[in-house]
């Protein structure tokens, strides 16, 4: 018997960490209130509290317009139409995301362009971008990913002097800033989700946020089954479709946006208490804290496993070793998603792929610091395992050392032993792939 409990050892943790999400009387009592009032969906658009609460989160980013839709995925959408990008248009977008930030370019018959991420973020690389600008690309979509910001200020000079829109994928960034901007607030537009794991949720839902007025309207109106927005200045007229937030949501949403800063603030010092101990533990890497990320939403804890200077032994056996010491992690968060079986893409279902060129085939596109992040390096540990004490923080940095110490206990342990220890928790068959 070993002394990790992947091997027979006394687990580091047997509590569990505070749960996710977080609610209270007044979260039921607001649920009731819709209740009552029998107005529970999204029309009369805007809706009272879906209104309310948009326009609240919005001033929380920076932002003047905001806009509650049904999910994240859909806020994408929505912004991409409202900056309006058409058929055959591309859009640049980092490789490692989550399949909802390409998808919805796919739904509009544009093409998204691939580009790696900076090894030190996990984020776009601006360095990369200039290269894949053609006369046809429109956008750029950068993703603010686990705990990083892409590079606003480099993306933001490309754009400018290649005409391009910036949407800004904000899934992971509620209360995040940048030079003490709110995420979304610098681009064009911004794009939140409140799925169940985020840092704000109401089950499903999303946002969408802008300065310009003629976006606003653009979004409202494909939100909204096409109506023409209140203030309607532009008359704009397109094909829309129902996107609109329930008010049961929206109840939920406002209660999370009161709790966002308290929580923001436990979750940065103990993830920071964290980091002063495994940012000095050799054989792991933490990702760049860059200065002008002046509030950080750790939306995950994401750090760097560096399998080369641990003898070789797998991620998998790491984190498999970690959550059965009783601390829930993850690898294969996302994977780029050009080799996601998420992402099954024939050319002939999106014509765009083939206009005027040779179909474009992703199953050759090659990102290696994206493919190094999602199979061998990357380790995300939730948010919410934050939320709690110092010393429930401690616990996790104990389990992680005490791994670490232990590593040629987990030379040679099968796959097997790892997957049934892990309750096959960790590297599952790709198109398992969780968001807890
Ligand atoms: C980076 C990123 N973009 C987009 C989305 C899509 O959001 P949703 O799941 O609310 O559709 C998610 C979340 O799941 C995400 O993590």
């Amino acid at each position: 018997m070993g002394k990790l409990a992947i091997t027979g050892g006394r687990p580091i943790r047997r509590k569990r960490f505070p749960p996710w999400p977080v609610y209270g009387r007044q979260d039921a009592l607001a649920l009731q209130q819709v209740l009552e009032s029998r107005n529970w969906g999204g029309y009369p658009f805007p809706n009272e509290r879906a209104d309310r609460f948009a326009q609240a989160f919005a001033r929380l980013q920076g932002a003047k317009y905001g806009l509650a839709v049904a999910n994240g995925t859909i806020a994408i959408e929505v912004a991409l139409k409202a900056a309006g990008i058409a058929p055959g248009d591309e859009v640049i977008v980092p490789a490692y995301t989550w399949e909802g930030t390409v998808g919805p370019i796919l739904l509009l018959n544009a093409v998204p362009v691939f580009v790696d991420v900076d090894p030190d973020t996990y984020c776009m690389d601006p360095q990369q971008i200039e290269a894949v600008i053609t006369p046809r690309t429109r956008a750029l979509l950068p993703v603010h990913l686990g705990m990083c910001f892409a590079d606003l200020d480099a993306i933001g000079r490309i754009a400018r002097k290649h005409k391009l829109a910036v949407i800004e994928d904000c899934a992971h960034a509620h209360g995040g800033r940048w030079r003490k901007k709110g995420a979304g607030a610098s681009g064009d537009l911004g794009c939140f989700s409140f799925q169940s794991s985020k840092l704000m949720t109401c089950g499903e839902g999303g946002a969408v946020i802008t300065n310009k007025l003629e976006y606003f309207e653009r979004a409202q109106s494909y939100t909204n089954c096409g109506r023409a927005s209140d203030s309607d200045h532009f008359r704009h007229r397109l094909i829309g479709f129902n996107y609109r937030l329930t008010e049961f949501q929206a109840a939920l949403l406002e209660g999370q946006l009161q709790r966002l800063p308290a929580q923001a603030e436990i979750r940065q010092a103990n993830m920071e208490r964290f980091e002063r101990r495994i940012g000095v533990v050799a054989g792991l890497g933490t990702l760049r804290r860059d200065a002008r990320i002046t509030a950080v939403a750790a939306y995950q804890y994401v750090f760097k496993y560096l399998p080369e200077q641990l003898g070789g032994v797998p991620r998998a056996a790491f984190l498999g070793a970690i959550e059965t010491e009783g601390i829930p992690c993850d690898g294969l968060f996302y994977e780029p998603v050009y080799r996601s079986a998420l992402f099954p893409v024939e050319p002939a279902d999106f014509p765009a792929l083939s206009w005027g060129r040779q179909p474009i085939d992703f199953k050759s596109v090659r990102c290696p610091v994206s493919e190094r992040a999602a199979y061998q390096e990357a380790a995300w540990l939730p948010h919410h395992i934050f939320l709690g004490t110092r010393a429930d923080t401690d616990d996790i940095a104990d389990a992680i050392e005490k791994v670490l110490e232990n590593i040629s206990e987990l030379r040679g342990l099968r796959h097997a032993t790892i997957e049934r220890q892990a309750m096959s928790r960790v590297e599952r068959p790709r198109v398992e792939k969780r968001q807890w």
